[in-house]
């Protein structure tokens, strides 16, 4: 008879041990009472890059990564991405469900109420040296609003979070704006709550000598999908991060400088500067297949191409590659998409991508169309970081209000030395 358990026998003893299954898994402490003798820690299970292990429990966002499918509250990505706004997208992670028209106009009038910064962060920003990267910047300004706000300590109050919720979403624009403005040696720019999220962004980058800036629509519109798809990606390295230094009930903004960091790496929230250089050095449609054969021989990777999850099309990159298109509109065609199509339809075809199942990811168009909006390649992962908050902060608040929830506290395999005498100083051999 079929049942929802696990049945294992330990081969060392001859034991064997029942472990139920829920949702498709077991839970790891199920294993510590498979144990050798009665002083035996009882076993662990090994799972450095939590390739296997699932942290939580969580309602927020879905990926099936053979089927290239990937919903937020159970809406497809698709479908926001056309006819929703970023904000109504990030209520929808925070919230559960798409606002109506009153709570959307709350949601919308709280987040532009906290768009504006402490003076003090301002002077704050002014002591980075001039070519300070941005993102280090961003997380050092994300960090400081704990000092700001000493109230966000009171993590278990839904109200208190609630209010760092509006605060961080609303000041991030500000913070990446300043941090964008204070590379260029340029005045910063004050908010202008007339203008949608996205609009009032871009005002804070670009504003000149204008009275009242006025957004590029196509470009407003694109950099709010672009928004709405890099909102959430479920227990992404950052989000994980987010999650983990949480657990100890610190402020969201001590965590949130911590997933900061963690995208700040290369194979996080850098992969689309990297597929953007990659395009740049193949040169032109011709040199393509050669560049494919490098590839195939392993001298080589395709950046922007595969996926830890996705084993089918990302659908964030199909819908990125409309939006190109739509920008070059405006901005004049970026020649880099000519490579990268030609590059797609090579690879698409070729055995060896087809078997590994390699198909482009969020990062292989995004930066050929940050690039012809103008921003320099270090704002990158600030343009990732700003719509990501709101996963992010979705993410905590999920945690928080989760009664499963403890410090988040790995094991260890013990690799090292076993007990030894000390070693006094004239003794002590050259490490
Ligand atoms: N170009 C060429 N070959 C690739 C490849 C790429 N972008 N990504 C993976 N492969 C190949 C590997 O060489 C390996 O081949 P092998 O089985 O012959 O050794 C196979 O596909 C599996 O790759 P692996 O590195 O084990 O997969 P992973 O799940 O650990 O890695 C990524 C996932 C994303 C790190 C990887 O696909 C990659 O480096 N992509 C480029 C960087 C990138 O776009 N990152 C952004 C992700 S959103």
């Amino acid at each position: 008879m079929p049942s929802d358990d696990l049945t294992i026998t330990d081969n060392r003893t001859g034991q064997t041990y029942t472990i139920p299954i829920k949702d498709g898994a077991i839970r790891a402490i199920d294993l510590r009472q498979i144990k050798t003798a009665e002083d035996d820690f009882g076993l662990l299970s090994y799972d450095p890059s939590f390739e296997n292990t699932a942290s939580c429990r969580s309602a927020i966002t879905f990926i099936d990564g053979d089927k290239g499918i990937l919903r937020y509250r159970g809406y497809p990505i698709e479908e926001l991405a056309e006819k929703s706004s970023y904000l109504e997208v990030a209520y929808l992670l925070v919230n559960g469900e798409l606002p109506r028209k009153k709570e959307l106009e709350e949601w919308t009038y709280n987040v532009a109420h906290h768009t504006l910064v402490h003076e003090n962060i301002r002077k704050f920003m002014d002591g980075f040296h001039h070519d300070a990267h941005p993102m280090g910047m961003l997380l050092t300004g994300i960090a400081a609003l704990s000092t700001f706000y000493p109230d966000a300590k009171n993590v278990t109050e839904p109200d208190e979070r609630r209010m760092q919720i509006y605060r961080t979403i609303g000041k991030i624009p500000t913070l990446a704006a300043f941090a964008y403005r204070h590379r260029l040696g340029m005045y910063y720019v004050y908010p202008d709550d007339d203008l949608s999220y996205a609009g009032n962004f871009l005002n804070m980058l670009f504003k000149m000598g204008e009275i009242k800036y006025k957004p590029n629509r196509v470009i407003e519109r694109a950099l709010d999908v672009l928004f709405i798809l890099h909102a959430d990606h479920e227990q992404n390295c950052s989000t994980n991060a987010m999650r983990s230094i949480a657990s100890s009930n610190v402020d969201p903004y001590s965590a949130m400088a911590g997933a900061i960091g963690a995208l700040s790496g290369p194979l996080h929230g850098g992969a689309n500067q990297a597929a953007l250089t990659m395009l740049a050095q193949i040169g032109s449609k011709d040199k393509v297949w050669d560049f494919v054969k490098r590839v195939k021989q392993g001298e080589e990777r395709i950046m922007g191409f595969g996926h830890r999850v996705y084993k089918n099309y990302d659908p964030r990159a199909k819908i990125i590659r409309r939006i190109a298109e739509e920008v070059f509109e405006t901005t004049g065609r970026n020649p880099l998409i000519d490579i990268a199509v030609e590059l797609e339809h090579i690879a698409l075809q070729d055995d060896y991508f087809v078997e590994r199942k390699l198909y482009p990811n969020v990062d292989f168009y995004s930066g050929i169309i940050y690039q012809a909006i103008g921003f320099s390649v270090d704002m990158y992962p600030v343009l990732f970081a700003i719509p990501r908050t709101s996963g992010w902060l979705a993410q905590w608040d999920e945690m928080m209000r989760d009664s499963a929830t403890r410090i988040a506290r790995p094991r260890q395999i013990y690799d090292g030395e076993p007990a030894r005498p000390y070693m006094p100083i004239g003794k002590r051999r050259s490490s």
